[in-house]
């Protein structure tokens, strides 16, 4: 039992997923020896609603100079936050000369909106190779981990912001309560925070256990959010359900009564309960399927290597290192994996070792089936593998449950 990290209560964990190396530990052959794992289970916090990781891995191991996530990858993302920044622009801010921050920023994928329409802007992102790349770009950007005391440092240099924002970050953050101090700090008293997250009840509904690793440290649902910002005095005044990262909820907060509360919100706390994310047994039910999707998929690739026939994985995403080493799925089952990102490319994948190879591998020598560990960016993916899928090639997918198409 570990204190719940949103409100101190003990939380019991409702899954394991056994030792685990780093999701983005994407290593070389000489590191295999003192690879790093942890135990990586998830507990539901019965009083704020949290459900969160029960063992933390400290955040330099995570995110620093080498960090391999490069946001600008995904087409997709680039339009998905391309219109993310409007709706910030053309509705949230306004008067004159706005000023607008963004934690986990990375490598610029939203900012550089605000550059172009000239809006004063800042990013927090304290790895440094992609926080590098948003510099390149002119895009304004400190190398920090954001919390109370760099919002201070923020206010004082360039004054209180009109719209605070995160995308697949605050999820990342343990120490929220520190970040939202921060922003009590930061905030202009009509000031909005938008942030956006991949949403408890897709996690659940689509037994999406992938995107349970390392990093993310919280899975929100509305009501642990409407706890953990009313315990700054702020609440939730809009939701807005995001179809990016396998499902979204971007949740638009204010200060204690500065905006109207929409009837969305309303909406969707009774659905929320109506699908039993306020009850354990929701958890367990949750579980039992995790189990099932890993032995079906073990079983489907045992039967392709019986038959002779080839397999890769397509994407090196983190989400991939909790299905691998849940699995337990071996190089034997699974050659090689391709990617995109050449910081991953000629290394090997946590924990199961898989060779990461460039996507030119792939494209050169289809294989018979693609894991497809990039589901999230399926369409996208689909769409630019016509010559694959033509030649016979088949995806195999694990979500919402082991399937070949
Ligand atoms: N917003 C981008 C990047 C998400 S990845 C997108 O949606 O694609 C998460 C990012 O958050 C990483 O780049 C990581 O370095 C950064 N991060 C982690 N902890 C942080 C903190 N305390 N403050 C600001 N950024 C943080
Ligand atoms: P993510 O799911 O965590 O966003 O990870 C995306 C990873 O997928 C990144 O390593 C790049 C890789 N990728 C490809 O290899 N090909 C693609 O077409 C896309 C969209 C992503
Ligand atoms: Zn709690």
């Amino acid at each position: 039992m570990k204190p719940c990290l949103i409100c101190s209560r003990e939380v019991e964990p409702f899954i394991s997923f056994g030792r685990m190396p780093i999701a983005n530990g994407f290593l070389s052959a000489d590191d295999f020896p003192g690879e790093y794992y942890f135990e990586l289970q998830a507990g539901f916090c019965d009083r704020c609603k949290m459900v969160q990781l029960t063992e933390l891995v400290d955040r330099e191991r995570m995110f620093h100079d080498n960090y391999p996530f490069f946001s600008s990858t995904s087409t997709r993302m680039a339009m998905h936050f391309e219109s993310f920044a409007h709706e910030v622009i053309s509705r949230r801010i306004g008067g004159d000369d706005p000023f607008v921050v963004e934690i986990g920023s990375n490598d610029g994928i939203m900012l550089r909106h605000f550059v172009q329409s000239g809006i004063r802007h800042l990013g927090i992102e304290p790895s440094a190779n992609v926080a590098a790349a948003a510099q390149d770009k002119g895009i304004r950007t400190i190398c920090r981990f954001f919390d109370a005391e760099l919002a201070e440092e923020i206010v004082a240099e360039h004054g209180q912001a009109d719209a605070f924002l995160g995308a697949n970050v605050m999820c990342h953050i343990p120490y929220l309560h520190s970040v939202l101090e921060g922003i009590e700090i930061l905030l202009k008293p009509s000031g909005y925070v938008l942030f956006e997250d991949p949403y408890l009840a897709d996690i659940i509904t689509k037994t999406a256990y992938d995107q349970i690793y390392d990093e993310h440290a919280l899975y929100f649902s509305l009501a642990s959010v409407q706890y953990l910002f009313s315990r700054h005095g702020m609440e939730v005044v809009d939701v807005q359900p995001q179809n990016v990262h396998g499902g979204s909820m971007r949740y638009i907060i204010a200060r204690r009564g500065a905006h109207p509360v929409t009837a969305a919100v309303r909406f969707l706390v009774e659905k929320e309960q109506a699908q039993g994310l306020d009850r354990r047994e929701t958890f367990a039910d949750f579980r039992i399927r995790v189990e099932r999707s890993r032995d079906e998929l073990l079983l489907l690739l045992r039967q392709i290597q019986k038959e002779g026939k080839g397999v890769a994985g397509y994407a090196a995403t983190s989400k991939s290192t909790t299905v691998l080493n849940y699995c337990g799925i071996t190089p034997d089952l699974l050659p090689y994996i391709s990617d995109t990102t050449p910081l991953k490319q000629g290394r090997f994948s946590p924990g199961m070792h898989i060779p990461i190879r460039p996507y030119e591998e792939f494209k050169n020598h289809f294989p018979d089936y693609a894991l497809l560990f990039g589901w999230n960016h399926a369409e996208e993916i689909m769409a630019k593998e016509e010559a694959f899928m033509a030649g016979g090639g088949k995806w195999i997918l694990y979500v919402p449950e082991v399937y070949v198409q």
